[in-house]
């Protein structure tokens, strides 16, 4: 099969990299992809015309869509009427992700444990919603925000606050909505599913903040570790029966075909698992901390979820454990100087994988070109092996104002 897998991220070059171990993969092009992925490309991800074109063009199998972005832009829908099969969800289905307000009312139709909402359209509701829940709140847009679209406030000041910050900042026809705040601790479970069967991936824990102790501003996630040793199979069991297949079968009872990756981001409260977000695809770091712990043809498992014939075997969770720990430029969430010089990689270690986040080659020098980016990804036995052999590598890559959290894995 030729393949193609759709998004310029870390993400990406670990979905290339894994397809790429398939008996059946024949090529695997990266659209547009970045300095650690080859073949490349070019094409702008969201523009599902120019997607579908070089779709055609390289005579695609299989295209991975990577991003919620071009699946919220339609790419899948438009290459239904094409020879090339996508692996992602529509945009109508994506809309668990797409719309904030959409995926929380879909939650509370069938009784999926999340968070309790209020839709409120004045500063004095913004205020009684948080006295109700404590003199706390959480503000959500409703649409696509990159990670800025959520405000977790610890007073009724702050929530009013914030509530007018979003009104201003997003567009005026957009629902901002407030919702309780769950205490807990958050984990990721991602699963691959043709909307009936499904495989669970191993449960991974991002890092969002971009310091130490989780400190200073959210990023886009500075580092995961996988399995999560807290979230065991007793637990795991648990969000397969009270969210994930009522998840599905909600989907199925709407007459909503659900195929691709389907990530639940949860907050393990005292009462049990709850939903924090849906995303119509893989998180990332996660995916660069869960695909290497992968046993089995992903490609296989994704081409028969596309043709409607797959019955959730040939990919299990594996053994083991994995480490991604991001390195990043400096100022990053903030302003951050690209192009420096990337060297080093040559000595890491050959079991140790590093995916680009952002790079592009010039000449035989490798360059940064955005926030996030490498991932060092290293497996061991144990979690804490993972995490030492990780940073050993690490410590040998180098760039101008590199910047990686020290802890990455050590949270639980
Ligand atoms: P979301 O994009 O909805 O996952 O939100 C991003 C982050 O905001 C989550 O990973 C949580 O850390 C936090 N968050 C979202 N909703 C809540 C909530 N109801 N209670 C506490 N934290 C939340
Ligand atoms: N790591 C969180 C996300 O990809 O949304």
């Amino acid at each position: 099969m030729n393949v193609g897998v759709l998004g310029s991220g870390g993400r990406e070059h670990a979905l290339a990299w894994k397809l790429a171990q398939s008996a059946r993969a024949k090529s695997v092009f990266v659209l547009p992809g970045n300095g650690g992925t080859s073949p490349n490309v070019a094409v702008c991800p969201t523009d599902a015309e120019a997607v579908a074109a070089a779709c055609e063009r390289l005579s695609l199998d299989l295209l991975v869509v990577g991003g919620e972005e071009p699946l919220a832009a339609g790419v899948v829908d438009r290459l239904a009427t094409t020879s090339t099969l996508a692996f992602g969800p529509t945009a109508a289905a994506a809309r668990v992700e797409s719309s904030k307000l959409w995926a929380k009312r879909f939650m509370e139709r069938h009784g999926i444990p999340c968070a309790e909402h209020a839709e409120v359209a004045t500063t004095a509701e913004v205020e009684a919603a948080a006295n109700r829940w404590g003199g706390r709140l959480v503000v959500k847009a409703d649409g696509l925000a990159a990670g800025k679209g959520v405000v977790v406030c610890d007073s009724p000041a702050r929530a009013q606050e914030a509530w007018h910050e979003m009104r201003r900042s997003r567009p005026a026809d957009e629902p901002v909505f407030v919702e309780e705040p769950l205490d807990g601790w958050e984990v990721s479970v991602l699963c691959v599913t043709d909307g009936r069967a499904y495989a669970v991936l191993p449960p991974a824990q991002d890092h969002k903040a971009v310091y130490d102790g989780d400190r200073g501003p959210n990023t886009g996630g500075m580092g995961a570790f996988a399995p999560v040793p807290a979230l065991g199979a007793e637990a795991l069991g648990v969000v397969r029966r009270t969210i994930l297949e009522p998840t599905l079968a909600g989907l199925r009872s709407e007459g909503i075909k659900y195929c691709g990756f389907l990530y639940l981001g949860l907050m393990v409260t005292d009462e049990g698992p709850k939903v924090l977000e849906y995303n119509a695809r893989l998180g990332d770091p996660e995916a660069e901390a869960v695909l290497p712990l992968l046993r089995g043809d992903l490609l296989d498992a994704m081409h028969a979820c596309c043709e409607g014939t797959w019955d959730g075997m040939g990919i299990s969770a594996g053994d083991g454990f994995a480490v991604d720990v991001v390195l990043a430029s400096g100022g990053y969430p903030g302003a951050f100087t690209a192009g420096r010089e990337i060297v080093g990689l040559e000595s890491v270690d050959p079991d140790v994988l590093v995916f680009h986040g952002a790079t592009r080659r010039d000449g035989d020098r490798l360059l940064t070109s955005g926030g996030r980016v490498l991932h060092v990804v290293a497996r061991a036995d144990s979690l804490d092996e993972a995490i030492d052999r990780a940073y050993r590598n690490v410590d040998r890559i180098r760039f101008a104002g590199m910047h990686a959290r020290r802890d990455i894995g050590r949270r639980l």
